[in-house]
């Protein structure tokens, strides 16, 4: 851990408490997980399901680490319950596009927190029957999962505080960090700060 980068875009000054994994800690983790799913996918093609919206920066990343070749398909998808925690009742807001049955899929995600989400996901996607069916998160917060939930690629564990950066927001603000970091709490309490 450490503090925010001093190129860290003006907007978010003092807003970063920590740094919890760095930009270069995040490419070298991604390239590692790509070379994983190579090799197990190896011959095959592969369908990225990209759950919005926190997955877009995992899905470009990821998706252009992979040799193997992939197609992409993005999913919305809203938990009812508080703005801080997933009840596990979810809401479709986009969905796929085409079917996904006999083929070989990997969701893609951002983060699990308490598993809630991903677990009705899977059980969603396993309906439509897919050759196959797997996923990768780039962060997982072990301490506050509820559900056991099989998720075949983890980035990294992080302590379950509240983070943002690469994907992961705070009221729609402080996405395009390029690392994952938690929030003073004056910028909570606050309210973050237009970009
Ligand atoms: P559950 O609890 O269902 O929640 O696993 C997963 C979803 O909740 C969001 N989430 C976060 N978003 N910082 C964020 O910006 C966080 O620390 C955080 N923890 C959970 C996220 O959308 C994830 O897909
Ligand atoms: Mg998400």
């Amino acid at each position: 851990p450490g503090s925010a980068p001093a190129d860290t875009p003006p907007w978010h000054d003092g807003d970063i408490g920590e740094v919890l994994v760095s930009e270069e800690e995040i490419a070298t983790r991604i390239a590692a997980l790509a070379a994983q799913v190579d090799a197990d996918y190896a011959g095959r093609e592969l369908l990225l399901v990209g759950v919005l919206k926190g997955a877009v920066m995992v899905m470009a990343d990821l998706s252009r680490a992979l040799r193997t070749p992939v197609t992409m398909e993005f999913m919305a998808v809203s938990s009812y319950g508080s703005a801080s925690s997933s009840s596990g009742v979810v809401r479709i807001l986009k969905d796929l596009d085409r079917s996904i049955e006999g083929r070989d899929v990997l969701v893609v995600e951002d983060i699990i927190d308490s598993g809630l989400t991903l677990s009705w996901l899977l059980k969603n996607l396993r309906s439509r029957n897919p050759g196959s069916l797997e996923v990768l998160a780039l962060f997982r917060k072990p301490e506050a999962i509820t559900v056991d939930v099989d998720v075949r690629y983890v980035g990294f564990d992080i302590p379950s505080a509240f983070v943002v950066g690469y994907g992961l927001d705070y009221a729609e603000h402080y996405r395009t960090l390029p690392f994952v970091g938690t929030l003073t709490p004056e910028a909570i309490a606050r309210g973050p700060r237009p970009s």
